[in-house]
């Protein structure tokens, strides 16, 4: 999604913009721009694709000299990609230069309301009207005109605002997108993502909706939108940079997919203590887990997959009836929370518009929230009754590998818990299941280990028209996450089946050559899958199956078979998934796609 810098201090600004921005290269954008005040006037530049072409233009940003600027990369949400909807946006004597994560829902009234005051507009897009609107308002008080704008728009938004009769002071507001103020010794910035400024400095001040802040090379105040001072404490980052950088690996998915070992067992060691699951931040007494009736899971695309998972987890192993939803349907479709109901949201960067949406709404209609997170500070971290943090550190590759593995974690632990409060399971096969979850890490370094085999195996299909994955019951969760991550890097169709689903559709698609994933990890469902990889087969299909060790049954009906090594049949999904991230990364590569920065794809989804 939309990238936010702004930098004011001793420095020039526009180098510290750009390389900001860089950094935040991987939320997606499709255009980018700056603005410097260089002491008379503010300059602009910006142009349409990636943030080179704006590196050329400037000179890396030579051509913009001046200690206060900010800079954006945009995702196009109201007008195409172009030089001229690029932000930042002018009012039209260039004095206000504003940039805009988000989108400002009633623009379009807004605007007609300017225009009948004769205001122009140049650009196509919601944020232009926060420029001309904030000239309306200005009357030499910037705080004034901010809290105007703010009275008068509705939507999100994370702002970031220069005055050039202001030329001291960068301004910076938030609601519903998020925004950062980071304080260094050699000036102040602000961002939209913690990486943007880690070069400078560790001490970030998160900026809460309807905040604003406003900061001086030496100094910053913060204030709510009835201007009243607010008083804030920043917070210490303690990860590091090279955490948010590719670190020799040839892309940062290749690189979080190593990291996946370390992200499962960060999540899961610090939960695991005497032989026991303790999860102190759940917030929840026994008697709590205890009249737990029904637990509804939301979240989107593969955070919702994890959810899948834990629905059958959660069922089959604390026994509570679980529903899951996408979280876009969830907050439309008028939902039933009954008493007794647990709401569980999860997302990586916590900051998904549905997804806080979704929690908003559980909330509001009384029931209690556990969110999974892996950002800390995030907003759907900070407004959730509790949150479960997955320590995955930083993603940045826009396919989620390492946040996705350590959530299933997060999942298998909450199921421990509750089974063990409900008394569902006895103590030694609690203790057999705790020592299975111990094993994850290395067994994912193992599977890690196979990556010649299965980019061997990729290079004959990176010509692939249509792939299918099935699988029953937990292999038809890791077919949804194991298709969506082949699509989206590399622009192949595909589609995850529940595997007895195929003939009532899907199979009329199988022809000769047609490669089909199955997934057969479940040993009770074995013969099942195997019939419909049978039913594929006899209709020309390539089946690549992914297994357990042993059972090598499934080779005579497979013509590529990868074995994942033994755990319980509830945590398969955490080993069956390395093959297949593997598997999608090596087509993405073979195919030439950008594979951590995938077309119309955003790392974070902060709007609808
Ligand atoms: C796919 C992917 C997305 C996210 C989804 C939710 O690889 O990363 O489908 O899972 O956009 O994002 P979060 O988890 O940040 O709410």
């Amino acid at each position: 999604m939309c990238g936010i810098v702004g930098y004011i201090g001793e420095s020039q600004a526009a180098p510290i913009l750009l390389d900001g921005l860089s950094k935040l290269e991987y939320r997606g954008y499709d255009s980018a721009g700056i603005a410097v005040y260089d002491g008379d006037k503010i300059n602009m530049s910006k142009a349409k694709g990636r943030l080179k072409v704006l590196s050329e233009l400037t000179h890396d940003g030579a051509t913009l000299p001046g200690s206060i600027g900010i800079g954006h990369t945009r995702w196009a949400t109201h007008g195409a990609p172009s030089d001229v909807n690029s932000h930042p946006h002018f009012n039209e004597s260039q004095s206000i230069a504003v940039v805009h994560n988000g989108i400002i829902e009633n623009y379009l009234k807004i605007k007609k309301m300017l225009e009948s005051k004769g205001y122009k507009f140049v650009s196509d897009t919601d944020t232009e009207v926060v420029a001309h609107l904030l000239d309306y308002y200005y009357k030499g008080n910037p705080l004034e005109a901010i809290t105007k704008v703010m009275h008068r728009v509705e939507g999100s938004y994370a702002l970031g605002i220069l005055f050039s009769d202001n030329p001291d002071t960068l301004y910076a507001v938030r609601k519903d997108s998020p925004l950062i103020v980071g304080k260094s010794e050699n000036g102040n910035l602000i961002a939209s993502d913690v990486p943007a400024v880690l070069k400078y400095t560790r001490n970030v001040y998160f900026i809460e909706n309807e905040e604003i802040a406003v900061i001086t090379k030496e100094d910053m105040k913060f204030y709510n939108v009835y201007e009243e001072e607010l008083q804030k404490e920043s917070v210490k980052i303690e990860w590091d940079v090279e955490a948010a950088e590719k670190g020799g690996y040839e892309h940062f998915m290749l690189k979080e997919m190593y990291e996946q070992p370390k992200a499962v067992a960060d999540t899961l060691n610090p939960r695991l203590k005497d032989g026991k699951i303790v999860i102190e931040e759940l917030n929840m007494t026994e008697e709590e887990i205890k009249a737990i009736k029904k637990i509804m899971i939301v979240a989107c695309g593969s955070a919702y997959h994890t959810g899948v998972t834990a629905k059958y987890i959660l069922e089959g192993l604390a026994r509570i009836p679980v529903e899951v939803d996408v979280a876009s349907e969830f907050r439309y479709r008028n939902p039933i929370l009954e008493e007794g109901t647990l709401v569980i949201i999860i997302s990586q960067s916590g900051e998904t518009a549905d997804s806080l949406a979704a929690l908003r709404m559980a909330k509001e209609m009384g029931s209690k929230v556990l969110a999974i997170v892996n950002v800390v500070g995030s907003s759907i971290a900070r407004e959730a009754d509790s949150v479960l943090y997955t320590w995955a550190g930083p993603e940045i590759a826009v396919a989620t590998t390492k946040a996705y593995s350590a959530q299933l974690i997060a999942h298998y632990l909450l199921a421990l818990k509750f089974a063990e409060v409900r008394g569902t399971v006895s103590e030694e096969e609690l203790s057999e299941l705790i020592e299975d979850l111990k094993r994850i890490p290395e067994q994912i370094e193992m599977l890690l280990g196979n990556r010649e085999k299965i980019q061997k195996f990729a290079n004959r299909y990176v010509a692939a028209r249509d792939v299918f994955f099935i699988g029953r019951g937990i292999d038809y969760a890791i077919s949804l996450e194991g298709s969506l991550k082949l699509k989206e890097i590399s622009y192949i169709h595909s589609e995850a089946y529940a595997a007895g689903e195929l003939k009532h559709g899907t199979i009329s698609l199988i022809e000769d050559g047609t490669l089909v994933v199955a997934l057969v990890t479940q040993e009770e469902l074995y013969k099942k899958t195997i019939s419909n990889v049978v039913e594929v087969k006899t209709r020309g299909a390539f089946v690549l199956s992914v297994t357990n060790t042993g059972n090598t049954e499934i080779e005579k009906n497979s013509d590529y078979t990868i074995y994942i090594p033994h755990t319980n049949k509830y945590f398969t999904n955490s080993l069956a998934v390395i093959p297949l991230q593997l598997f999608s990364y090596y087509i993405s590569i073979g195919r030439g796609c950008d594979v951590d920065k995938p077309r119309n794809l955003a790392k974070s989804v902060t709007v609808e």
